[in-house]
């Protein structure tokens, strides 16, 4: 048990939100029912996560005067999908759900953007609140607004950016947690020190056993950094526009691993450590580090128990999925790169054919 609650806030003006990290979060009435303000809460959640936790938050939001409509979905990245979006929109209509009506996704980062996406267009817009229970939902996906599902040509291609009011990361959920989902989540912890926190690279290379081990305090503070991080690049670019972007090394190649073996066959943090690997080779490629610098990459990501090999889909395959890439500008490729480790840059310098042999030397 973990006795720590710490508070921080994604400042976007009017539309400013907290986000609570600390034990025993999903029974804190004082925390949640603030931002209730209907007689009836929707959760939407799935059947791996509801018998695990929707009865402990119900009973919370119950204590409040408020009714509990469950929306069990399917479990899985392959899910998230226009039709699973769709069960959803039925309930809500079923269920006579109001434009206040809040909407509270109680999961991972599948559930998170789903249940985002969903309270984005319903009504054109209800009240959403994010209950995280993955390690990679608590420090990435819970917080930003990014809502999407996937499309079969593209990974969260269709999607709004839509802000939770409300980010409660209760800790001890992360101990019914996988370890292979742990390890995943580790890898987005990871993103940033590589990003924009050098030291916390070190901090990370220190306590990835204590991680691993699910040591309370140690996940309080890697969640409660990597949130720091993204509150404050969220706060700085919330559209992707410019920094925001930085959010995502390892992705243009570790999406198309995804798309290009079929959505859940590797998770999404696996995908991101990969990538993140091969977007360090491509950097040493461009004379921007060093191999001792790549190799502490692959290391800390070896260490956490991630892959740092690539999927072999072939480097054409790779680059035909990464044209789809969000970040793709005038049909030309936009990569994050590192230049220097804890220093991340969007660029096109790269050309097809680096971009090929480093796929190649990371497959
Ligand atoms: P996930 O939502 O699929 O959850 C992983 C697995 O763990 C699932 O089987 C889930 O049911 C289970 N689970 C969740 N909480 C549990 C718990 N406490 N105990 C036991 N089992 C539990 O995967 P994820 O890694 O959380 O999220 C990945 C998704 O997030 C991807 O779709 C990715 O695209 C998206 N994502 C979005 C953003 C964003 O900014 N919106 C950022 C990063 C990733
Ligand atoms: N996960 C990347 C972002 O939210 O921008």
């Amino acid at each position: 048990m973990c006795a720590q609650l710490v508070s921080q806030t994604v400042a976007l003006g009017e539309r400013s939100y907290p986000i609570h990290i600390g034990s025993a979060l999903l029974q804190r009435g004082d925390l949640l029912l603030p931002h209730i303000r209907s007689k009836k809460a929707v959760v939407v959640s799935n059947t791996t996560v509801a018998p695990l936790y929707l009865e402990t938050l119900s009973a919370t939001l119950r204590a409040g005067g408020v009714e509990v409509l469950p929306v069990i979905l399917p479990d899985g990245e392959q899910y998230k999908t226009w039709e699973t979006l769709n069960q959803i929109f039925d309930a809500l209509l079923r269920q006579h759900c109001e434009r206040k009506t809040p909407l509270l996704a109680l999961g991972g980062g599948v559930i998170g953007d789903m249940g985002g996406f969903a309270a984005a267009c319903y009504q054109r817009g209800m009240p959403f609140i994010q209950i995280p229970t993955t390690l990679l939902a608590m420090v990435d996906s819970s917080v930003g607004g990014k809502t999407a599902i996937n499309h079969p040509l593209g990974k969260n291609m269709i999607g709004a950016f839509y802000q939770p009011r409300l980010v409660l990361a209760d800790i001890d959920t992360l101990n019914t947690l996988p370890e292979r989902e742990l390890r995943a989540g580790i890898a987005e912890i990871i993103k940033y020190g590589l990003i924009r926190d050098a030291g916390f690279i070190d901090w990370l290379e220190a306590h990835l056993p204590a991680l691993l081990a699910r040591d309370s305090t140690a996940l309080m503070q890697a969640v409660a950094r990597s949130c720091a991080h993204k509150a404050e690049v969220v706060a700085a670019d919330e559209r992707e526009s410019g920094e925001r972007a930085l959010l995502n090394l390892g992705h243009t190649f570790g999406h198309a691993i995804e798309t290009g073996l079929g959505y859940g066959s590797w998770l999404h943090g696996e995908a991101v450590a990969a990538g993140s690997v091969m977007a360090a080779r491509l950097s040493q490629n461009l004379g921007w580090l060093s191999s001792d610098e790549v190799a502490r990459v692959e290391a800390i990501f070896a260490a956490a128990g991630l892959p740092v090999r690539g999927a072999k889909l072939g480097a054409a395959r790779y680059l035909e999925l990464m044209r789809h890439d969000k970040k793709v500008a005038d049909g030309r490729l936009r990569l994050v790169l590192l230049k220097g480790l804890g220093q991340a840059v969007l660029s096109e310098a790269a050309s097809e054919a680096q971009i090929c042999e480093a796929i190649a030397a990371c497959c």
